[in-house]
């Protein structure tokens, strides 16, 4: 699968260890990896601790300065006190988008049912569209690689290119 569009996606892990250096961030190359395949280019990549003022510093950032059309989150959507990733992410969201995490959790319910410990949201601030995805590299592969195909018609109504992303093969099922 490739993008019409070239969109330029920020990745954000939010993981105290991987911040401290304590850990590899497998989940934000297996998005790295994914994005770069399916033909985004990765504007910016960071490692944050699981700090909701600076998630949402780093979201309102790339979304404001034009930096990323997409932003995608892995980490921090489980139930331990510091897991903040759907709380920064809905505070700087101007639009929820019910319907991608809906998604997300439907087909990783198929997998495995902790799927529905996940508590990721998604939303619109500007122009930018902002995911979260789970913390593992497992659970990331298994839920990008569901929504991917559909983002680039979201990214595309929500940047008003619909002319320059029409024509693509519309695939049910
Ligand atoms: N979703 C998929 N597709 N695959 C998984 O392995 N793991 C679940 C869930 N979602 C998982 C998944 C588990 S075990 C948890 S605790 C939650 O995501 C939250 O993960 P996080 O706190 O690392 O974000």
């Amino acid at each position: 699968m490739s993008v019409k569009h070239k969109f330029r996606v920020g990745i954000i892990t939010a993981s105290d260890k991987g911040s401290r250096g304590e850990r590899d961030d497998l989940s934000g190359a297996a998005i790295k990896k994914i994005a770069e395949d399916s033909g985004y280019l990765v504007t910016s990549y960071r490692i944050l601790p699981d700090e909701q003022k600076e998630l949402e510093k780093e979201m309102s950032r790339l979304a404001d300065e034009d930096i990323c059309d997409l932003i995608l989150t892995t980490g921090g959507t489980g139930f331990s006190k510091r897991d903040v990733t759907p709380e920064a992410t809905l505070s700087v969201s101007e639009r929820p988008v019910p319907g991608i995490p809906e998604a997300i959790r439907a087909y990783s319910m198929t997998i495995t049912k902790r799927a529905m410990l996940s508590r990721g949201t998604a939303g619109i601030r500007g122009q930018a569209l902002i995911v979260n995805l789970p913390g593992s590299p497992r659970a990331v592969k298994e839920s990008l690689e569901y929504i991917m195909s559909e983002l680039e018609h979201g990214l595309c109504i929500l940047k008003g290119l619909t002319g320059e992303c029409a024509g693509k093969d519309v695939v049910h099922g």
